[in-house]
Formats: structure tokens, C-alpha cells, sequence
């Protein structure tokens, strides 16, 4: 099952073909009913649920299962900062999608609802960047049977192009997936900033691979609330991200295409996506244009230019009317949440070294102490070959590769 690095996601052991786990199931529901007071007590629920699951291997949520299962997911994401509004998460209950084009068009939906994009005649552009925090759940595993699956780790991510000299237009980290997308077919406009198509793999109909339109695909254009020439650079982002390929589990039951997405902490785009050596690189490109002396580490020339690009990231989003937050609010938001639960009685799972951001961590409150470590079900997990399938966009491994 792989050997985790250490800042690889928790690996849990799933085995697709065995039965539902009893005492997760009871687990699960024995917590839905303590925390929902209002859905009385647990006894008959539990009963039928036993029953179903010696009958058939396993069993169905009720639509108010399955959504607060999903929020109890997202408030056990150890490596999520964004926690305190996990009772807000949109649940939409895609379980009956089946062929290809369903679940495409469920995942469309899924970015027009989080980007708020899902605009009707007569309401114009009103949601149009206000991010919604949303979770589409298509079809659980069934002990034995084979279930659809998204190929991508994220609805929306850029591909990466590389040339004959080894180098990449665009985003380094999806150059294998993107040379796979073109032996596939697809072509690129061959800018830095193409949309990757969407790989919808279902165990009926096979590979298909969709085009996400317009509407579905919300972008910010890079500018600096200073320096004019920022724009120059030609920069973007999206505004959603959406992880795609994580198996979502609640009571034993899992949800391997659980499409979901809050907004971006800018830290993310400007001091990840656009800054580490292995992504798009720019912190000497921001610097240069910065006039900043680069020949000694001393100058900190590195530290200044992430502040610049940071800047322009959450300038950009903001005045483009897309949510996004600042790393030093969401820290002081987060420890709002961790002090929430303790008053509920709960501790908060977290991991350090994904709640602490990637600049200035020392100057947010969240650095300065520890966390309780811990793997709480239900929750979000990454699979090995769903991380080598958003990788490659092949499975080496599979016992009958495809190509
Ligand atoms: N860090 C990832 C990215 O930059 C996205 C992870 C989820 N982020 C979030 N704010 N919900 O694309």
C-alpha cells in the first residue's frame, strides 16, 4: 500500500471486495444520532442497517446520512486550515449517475454551484465568485463490483506542455498526465495556462474524456496593486480548486468520485502553485522585474518577491469579486474552530506541517503549538493508484494495463 512519505496523505486499508466494516457502521451512526439529538435514538436505524448489511454486504445512507457524514469528512481533514464553516459544506447526492456523460454533467454542476456560475436568465452574475464549499457524491463501492472514477486529481487543473529541450510551458507537476492527455488525442491551445480535459472512467463504458466549458471554468487574472508591469507577466489562476480523486468514507461505506472544494487560501497559488522551483517557478522572474540583487541568498530576494506575488494573488482575487482568504485570518479562524470543538467536547485531528502556511508561519497563531494527531473516520482518503492515475494518467501496476 505504499510507503508514505511524510507529506504524502494518510493511506488507510480499503479492500474493494470485502464487506462493510460493522463497527464503523455503528460507529457512524451512533454519532449522527448523538450529535443530530433531533433524529432520536439510534437503535432502530442501527437494527436495519445490521440486517441490510448481512443480507447484501452492505448498506445505503439516507440522503441526512450521507450529508453530515460528508461535513464530519471535512472537519476530520487533519491537513485542512479552513474548517470552521465544515457545517456549510453543499452536499449534492449524485448517487444514481451511471454512464460518462451523467457524471460529467454532474461534474459541471459541481463547478458552477462552488463558483457560483450556476447563473439562471433574470439573475445575472450575482453568485459569480462567491465561492460555496460543495461535495458531489456519486456512487458508493459495492463489495466486488467496480465503480466509476475521475482520473484527475483536480476538476480544474493546467496542464504542462514539455518542449523538445526538456523544459515545460505551464505547470511542471501535471507534464506526465498531460503528455498521457495528448497520446489520448488531446491538444492543448499551448499556452501555460490550458485547461486540462477530464478523464470520467466508469467499469460500463470505459475511458471518456470531456472538455470542461466556459461557464464551469471560473479564472482571475494576476495584477499588482502597485507595480504595473505584473500584469505583463501574463499570469492566472483558477478560482475552485477541486479535489477530484480523494475516496470519500463514511460508516464503512465508501465513495471513491467525491468530487469537493472550498475557496483558495492565496498562499496556496502564490507561494506554491506559482513559486516552488518544481511548479511554475517565478520567484526569479519576480524578482528581476523587481530589480532585486539575486546574487546572494542574504538579500532575501526570494522572501521579498513571494511577498509581491502574494500580494498580487489576493489583490486580484478580490478585485475580481473571487472569495479567497489571507493566511494570518484563516490561522486566527482555525484556532476559532479548534476552540469551538474543545467547548463541544471534541479535540481537532490536525497536522502541523499542513496547517502551518508555506510563508510566515511564525507570524501566524496557528505555529505556535501543537496538535492533537489523529485519524478520524469518516475523512478523505488518497489511494495509491488513484495518486498514480492523477500522476501518470495510467496505472502502471493494473494487472491489464490499457496501453
Ligand atoms: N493546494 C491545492 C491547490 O493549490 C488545493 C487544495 C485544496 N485547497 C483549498 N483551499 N480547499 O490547487
Amino acid at each position: 500500500m505504499g510507503t508514505p512519505g511524510y507529506r504524502d496523505h494518510p493511506i488507510d486499508e480499503w479492500d474493494p471486495d470485502a464487506p462493510v466494516d460493522e463497527r464503523e457502521a455503528e460507529e457512524f451512526l451512533r454519532q449522527y444520532h448523538d450529535e443530530n439529538p433531533a433524529t432520536g435514538p439510534v437503535t432502530a436505524r442501527w437494527a436495519a442497517v445490521r440486517a441490510e448489511i448481512a443480507a447484501t454486504g452492505t448498506y445505503e445512507h439516507t440522503p441526512a446520512e450521507l450529508s453530515y457524514g460528508a461535513k464530519l469528512a471535512w472537519r476530520n481533514a487533519s491537513r485542512c486550515i479552513g474548517r470552521l464553516y465544515w457545517r456549510s459544506l453543499h452536499v449534492v447526492d449524485r448517487r444514481s449517475a451511471r454512464t460518462p456523460q451523467e457524471i460529467f454533467a454532474g461534474l459541471v454542476r459541481h463547478l458552477e454551484i462552488a463558483g457560483g456560475t450556476d447563473v439562471r436568465p433574470g439573475n445575472r452574475d450575482s453568485r459569480r465568485g462567491s465561492i460555496r464549499p460543495v461535495v458531489t457524491v456519486f456512487a458508493p463501492a459495492k463489495p466486488g463490483e467496480s465503480v466509476a472514477r475521475v482520473w484527475n486529481d483536480q476538476l480544474i487543473r493546467y496542464a504542462g506542455h514539455r518542449r523538445p529541450d526538456g523544459s515545460v510551458l505551464g505547470d511542471p507537476d501535471r507534464a506526465e498526465f498531460t503528455a498521457t492527455m495528448e497520446l489520448l488525442g488531446w491538444k492543448g491551445k499551448g499556452t501555460a495556462f490550458d485547461v486540462l480535459p477530464l478523464i470520467v472512467e466508469s467499469p460500463h463504458d470505459g475511458v471518456h474524456m470531456f472538455e470542461l466549458p466556459d461557464s464551469a471554468v471560473l479564472e482571475v487574472p494576476l495584477t499588482h496593486p502597485e507595480y504595473g508591469w505584473f500584469a505583463e507577466l501574463d499570469l492566472r489562476w483558477y478560482a475552485v480548486p477541486a479535489i477530484a480523486n480523494q475516496r470519500l468514507t463514511i460508516g464503512g461505506v465508501h465513495y471513491p468520485l467525491a468530487p469537493f472544494n472550498g475557496w483558495y487560501m492565496g498562499t496556496e497559488i502564490g507561494a506554491r502553485n506559482l513559486a516552488d522551483a518544481g511548479r511554475y517557478n517565478l520567484l526569479p522572474v519576480v524578482a528581476a522585474r523587481l530589480g532585486l540583487d539575486t546574487s546572494s541568498e542574504t538579500t532575501l530576494w526570494r522572501d521579498r518577491a513571494l511577498v509581491e506575488l502574494n500580494r498580487a494573488v489576493l489583490f486580484s482575487y478580490e478585485r475580481a469579486g473571487v472569495k479567497i482568504t489571507d493566511h494570518h485570518t484563516e490561522a486566527a479562524r482555525f484556532l476559532e474552530h479548534v476552540a469551538r470543538e474543545e467547548k463541544a467536547g471534541r479535540q481537532v485531528p490536525a497536522d502541523w506541517s499542513w496547517i502551518v502556511p508555506p510563508i510566515s508561519g511564525a507570524a501566524t497563531p496557528v505555529f505556535h503549538r501543537y496538535y492533537h494527531e489523529a485519524d478520524q473516520r469518516p475523512n478523505f482518503y488518497l489511494d495509491e493508484e488513484a495518486r498514480e492515475l492523477a500522476r501518470a494518467g495510467r496505472w502502471w501496476a493494473s494487472p491489464s494495463p490499457r496501453w
